[in-house]
């Protein structure tokens, strides 16, 4: 087995376009492509993603490539977001990894990206502990995923609950929208949260049978609460930003934590963990570290940078399939709906 393993890693299932080098467990480029495109569209726009990606791919792995200061000829394999994602974004991305791998004679591996977002815990990063303890329980948040999932090992994933209908940060930036804030507004209403009080406005924690998570119920009673208020006083929802922003977040994490906690009574992991977009959101990441400690069990919060999309968290996917040479041949296609 090599000692050293570099990998190219490529993500575009949604709409950053990026490319990431690793050296074993260490990144040594990680370059984002962040389109703008769809701010003024209150979302993402499908058809705006892909062309932005292919307009954006080359310029950034090259810049992947230059900042890691490696040739393509170091290259011992080529990771790219098989999916899920949205299909045109995907493609663009499946396309050049396949071009590439062809082209340098290297290895293709084709990675989940919600398995993806859970691996970022091993990257290697200075100041950041790699959770060694399996099975580690990992609440896995992002703006198309809700899920809880047991993971068994770098290889093996078991998803024991999962929301039927949006997902956490779909909720917040769809409460975010209602409240006249661009997109995303998880982002913003994380922010605005800070100046205001919880416990403000009361809104339903729904509960499902077993662990799985509804959200929609949540977004319907909000947008119903302020067509009611606004109706009495047309600058409600300016007069109460924060503290509607405040109780909502509240909401929402106290219903993630609800399955969680059931979800580690069942299975007794061995640690917990929180992965995908949300979990840069400052008091889900405060109450999850809170919670490890009155359980006494060990929690692992993803570093920022980690957190959204990012092709970092491909490549150590990447890295961990190498190993067990865990590859994909060129007939290989995007698949937008494919699950953990
Ligand atoms: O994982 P991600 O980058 O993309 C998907 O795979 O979906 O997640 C993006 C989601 C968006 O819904 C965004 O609003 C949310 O993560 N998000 C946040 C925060 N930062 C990003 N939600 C709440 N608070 C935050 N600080
Ligand atoms: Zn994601």
């Amino acid at each position: 087995m090599k000692s050293e393993v570099f990998i190219l890693a490529i993500e575009s299932s949604c709409d950053d376009t990026s490319a990431a080098v690793l050296k074993n467990q260490t990144v040594l480029s990680n370059v984002i492509a962040t389109q703008k495109v769809h701010e003024e569209f209150g979302g993402v726009v499908p058809e705006l993603a892909s062309r932005a990606h292919q307009k954006n791919i080359i310029p950034v792995v090259d810049a992947a490539l230059k900042k890691a200061n490696i040739s393509v000829k170091q290259l011992n394999g080529i990771a790219f977001t098989k999916g899920p994602g949205l299909s045109g974004s995907l493609h663009v991305g499946v396309s050049f990894a396949k071009g590439l791998s062809m082209n340098l004679g290297v290895p293709l591996i084709d990675v989940n990206h919600m398995q993806a977002h859970i691996l970022a815990h091993l990257i290697d990063n200075n100041n950041y502990e790699i959770p060694v303890e399996f099975p580690m329980l990992c609440l896995t948040v992002s703006g198309g995923h809700t899920q809880l999932v047991l993971v068994h090992s770098p290889n093996k994933f078991e998803v024991v609950g999962q929301t039927l209908d949006d997902a956490a940060g779909e909720a917040f930036d769809k409460i975010a929208k209602t409240i006249g804030l661009p997109y995303p507004g998880g982002p913003l209403i994380d922010k605005l949260a800070n100046e205001g009080n919880p416990k403000a406005f009361k809104f339903p924690i729904s509960s499902m049978k077993n662990l799985d998570y509804s959200f929609s119920g949540l977004k319907t009673s909000v947008l119903y609460f302020l067509q009611k208020e606004v109706q009495k006083n047309p600058n409600f929802i300016a007069e109460n930003k924060a503290d509607l922003c405040a109780s909502v977040q509240y909401t929402i994490i106290e219903t993630l934590l609800l399955k969680l906690k059931k979800a580690i009574a069942t299975y007794k992991p061995n640690c917990i963990a929180l992965a995908g977009g949300v979990s840069a959101n400052s008091a889900l990441r405060a109450a999850i570290t809170q919670l490890g400690e009155e359980l006494n069990l060990p929690s692992y919060i993803p570093s920022f940078e980690y957190c959204t999309d990012n092709a970092a968290m491909i490549g150590i996917s990447g890295y961990y399939k190498f190993l067990n040479n865990d590859f994909c041949g060129l007939e290989v296609t995007a698949q937008p709906r494919l699950k953990v």
